[in-house]
């Protein structure tokens, strides 16, 4: 096509050979595709973080490689034609339309770079689904996720994906959410993550995820609930509670406004001050009702002025705050296996023999696989139905316990109850008082949240009470002792 011999345009021309122009396509493709991904960033409502990863590392990635083909080609063909400086038989691309081999050459050439263009551009699109899709978040970066991922599949979200709770709209969270999946990636191959990995604090406001299924003002009324467990004693006697919990609702043209759900931020606020980072000590409260009136509440303890303090808004949040990821204590999977008879409750000790095996802290799943095998063989030499247990204890383990990343009931405190973790009693424990002195946050007694409206075991269960029973604590001896029952009963302990 041109004088390719001549000095002058040996750096142009040395362009022209096979290997640059596949860098060509491949840079072409990827930026294609690089604008593609931001395009489709940009308009989704609720695009993946880990889109990032593909539009800011993968396709860069493949332009670069593509600049580096056309690089190397250009600087191959330049020292060949610098060697063959005298030759004119030069290998580079000439294309003459009136040669038959050089038009079906090119026609060659045009479609499969077209093809290329298309499988890019397809390619990019599906990536940007599988990034958005619970198999990317869940199982690509799988030794980090992997305990939240498994507690996920188990809970009533498992088929909520992960981005309808975990990414933010608007641009500050997309270049936020964007650094981040990078940041996460560089963290998993470098191998330096948290272990455990640390609870989001920038997780959306409630009303942008759970509100976007669930209605706030939806009257729930009084739910019936059961919570079976099985003491330590020799022949692992069984106690049950059954509560009438009073959920209720916080919206007038619904229902009474009352009840656990009457903070739902309808009528009322309720704000509050947390003093470490998992919002486990609560010690200032300020509540503001229907009528606008406002009452602050604070320990004795807490004599700080609030405003230097980050006050937040309660929000489902603060109580449903292990909605797809919670991690039972062995307490209670323990008695859950053994109601459901996937434990047998009629071998001797076996309650408080498999929650210590349970909580035995081991390094890895399958030493802790093995911990819990050896340790009940020997425990139970002639039991025939140890194997069976084993095999169920070796599940609960894999379930809600992940010795790799340190997840456990030990790292994940959850607010709902009061027994295991502070719970509601953060702010219901008859220890915050308001300004005047005398007042104390409501609803503190056993009777307010719920009813007992039966308890014990047995013929005792067929026994109800509408009003309430008081409540008979199972173990005689510390009846009475301390209504703070994490004091016993705590995560810790
Ligand atoms: C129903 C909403 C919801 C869904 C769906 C959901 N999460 Fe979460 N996730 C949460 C909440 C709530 C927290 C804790 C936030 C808090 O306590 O402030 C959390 C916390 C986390 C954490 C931090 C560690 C921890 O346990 O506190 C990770 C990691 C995580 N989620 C990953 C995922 C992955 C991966 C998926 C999908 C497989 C997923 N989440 C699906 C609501 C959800
Ligand atoms: C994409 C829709 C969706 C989002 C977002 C969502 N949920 Fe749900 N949630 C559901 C569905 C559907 C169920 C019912 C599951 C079932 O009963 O099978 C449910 C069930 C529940 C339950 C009852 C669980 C039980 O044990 O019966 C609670 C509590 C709950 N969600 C709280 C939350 C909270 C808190 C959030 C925000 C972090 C949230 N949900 C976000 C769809 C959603
Ligand atoms: C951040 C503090 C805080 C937390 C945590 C909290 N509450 Fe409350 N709650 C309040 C305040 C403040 C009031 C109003 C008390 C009053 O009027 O004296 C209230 C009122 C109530 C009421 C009475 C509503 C009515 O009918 O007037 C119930 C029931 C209740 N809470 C249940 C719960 C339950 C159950 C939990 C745990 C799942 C919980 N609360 C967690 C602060 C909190
Ligand atoms: C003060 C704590 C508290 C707050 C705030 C709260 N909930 Fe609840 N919610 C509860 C308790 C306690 C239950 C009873 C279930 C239980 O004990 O497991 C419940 C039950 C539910 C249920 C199950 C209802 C059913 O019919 O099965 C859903 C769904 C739910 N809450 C969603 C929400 C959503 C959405 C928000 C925020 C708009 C919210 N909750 C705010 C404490 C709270
Ligand atoms: C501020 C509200 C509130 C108060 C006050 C309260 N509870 Fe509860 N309680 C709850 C909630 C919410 C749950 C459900 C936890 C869950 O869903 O796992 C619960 C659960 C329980 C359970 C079953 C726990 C289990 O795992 O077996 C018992 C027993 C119980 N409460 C007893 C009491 C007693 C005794 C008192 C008085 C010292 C009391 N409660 C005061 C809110 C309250
Ligand atoms: C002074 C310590 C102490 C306090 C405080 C305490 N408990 Fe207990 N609790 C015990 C002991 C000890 C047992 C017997 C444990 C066993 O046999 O495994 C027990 C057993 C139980 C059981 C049945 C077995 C189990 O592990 O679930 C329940 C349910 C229970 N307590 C609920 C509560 C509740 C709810 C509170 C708070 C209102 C509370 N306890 C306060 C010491 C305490």
């Amino acid at each position: 096509m041109s004088d390719i011999t001549s000095k002058s345009n040996t750096q142009v021309s040395a362009f022209r050979n096979w290997l640059s122009l596949i860098g060509l396509v491949v840079s072409i493709g990827s930026f294609f595709s690089f604008v593609l991904l931001f395009v489709i960033d940009l308009l989704a409502k609720d695009p993946s973080p880990y889109l990032g990863i593909l539009t800011f590392v993968v396709t860069p990635g493949f332009l670069a490689f593509g600049v580096f083909l056309i690089l190397l080609g250009w600087f191959l063909q330049r020292r060949r034609i610098i060697n063959n400086a005298a030759n004119a038989e030069m290998p580079l691309i000439t294309i003459d339309f009136s040669r038959a081999r050089d038009r079906r050459n090119l026609v060659i050439f045009t479609l499969c770079s077209a093809v290329f263009l298309l499988v890019s551009a397809v390619g990019s699109y599906e990536s940007y689904h599988f990034a958005e899709s619970v198999a990317f978040c869940g199982q690509t970066c799988h030794e980090p996720m992997k305990p939240e991922y498994t507690t996920y599949l188990n809970s009533p979200h498992a088929r909520v994906g992960c981005t309808e709770c975990h990414v933010g709209p608007g641009a500050v969270s997309f270049v936020k959410a964007k650094l981040n999946g990078v940041n996460q990636l560089v963290g998993t191959i470098r191998n330096n993550f948290d272990r455990p990995i640390e609870t989001p604090h920038n997780l959306r406001p409630a009303q942008e995820t759970c509100e976007q299924c669930h209605w706030s003002k939806k009257f729930v009324g009084s739910l019936d609930r059961i919570y079976t467990h099985y003491l330590s004693d020799e022949t692992n006697t069984p106690v049950t509670f059954r509560l009438l919990m009073n959920v209720g609702g916080g919206d007038p043209t619904h229902g009474p406004v009352g009840g656990i759900h009457w903070h739902m931020n309808i009528g009322n606020t309720v704000e509050y001050i947390a003093t470490n980072d998992n919002k486990q000590s609560i010690p200032w409260i300020r509540m503001t009702d229907a009528k606008g009136t406002v009452t602050e509440f604070r320990t004795a303890e807490f004599k700080d002025d609030p405003s230097k303090h980050k006050i937040r808004k309660m929000d489902c949040l603060d109580c449903h705050n292990r909605p797809a990821h919670q991690f039972r204590a062995p307490q209670d999977s323990v008695d859950l296996a053994m109601s459901m008879s996937r434990i047998d409750a009629g071998i001797p000790l076996i309650k408080s023999n498999l929650v210590a095996i349970l909580s035995h802290t081991n390094t890895t799943e399958t030493a802790a696989m093995e911990y819990i095998a050896i340790t009940l063989r020997k425990l139970y030499p002639n039991e025939k139905r140890i194997e069976s247990v084993i095999g169920e204890a070796q599940q609960i383990s894999r379930n809600s316990i992940f010795p790799e990343m340190k997840a456990d009931w030990r790292s994940y405190p959850d607010n709902i109850g009061h027994k295991t973790y502070p719970g509601c009693f953060r702010c219901h424990d008859g220890k915050h008082i308001a300004a005047d002195g005398k007042r104390k946050v409501g609803a503190s007694g056993c009777n307010d949240c719920h009813i007992i409206i039966a308890q014990g075991a047995g013929e005792e269960l067929k026994k109800f009470n509408s009003a309430g029973f008081n409540f008979a604590h199972p173990d005689a001896s510390s009846e009475g002792t301390d209504p703070d029952c994490v004091t016993c009963h705590g995560a810790s302990q």
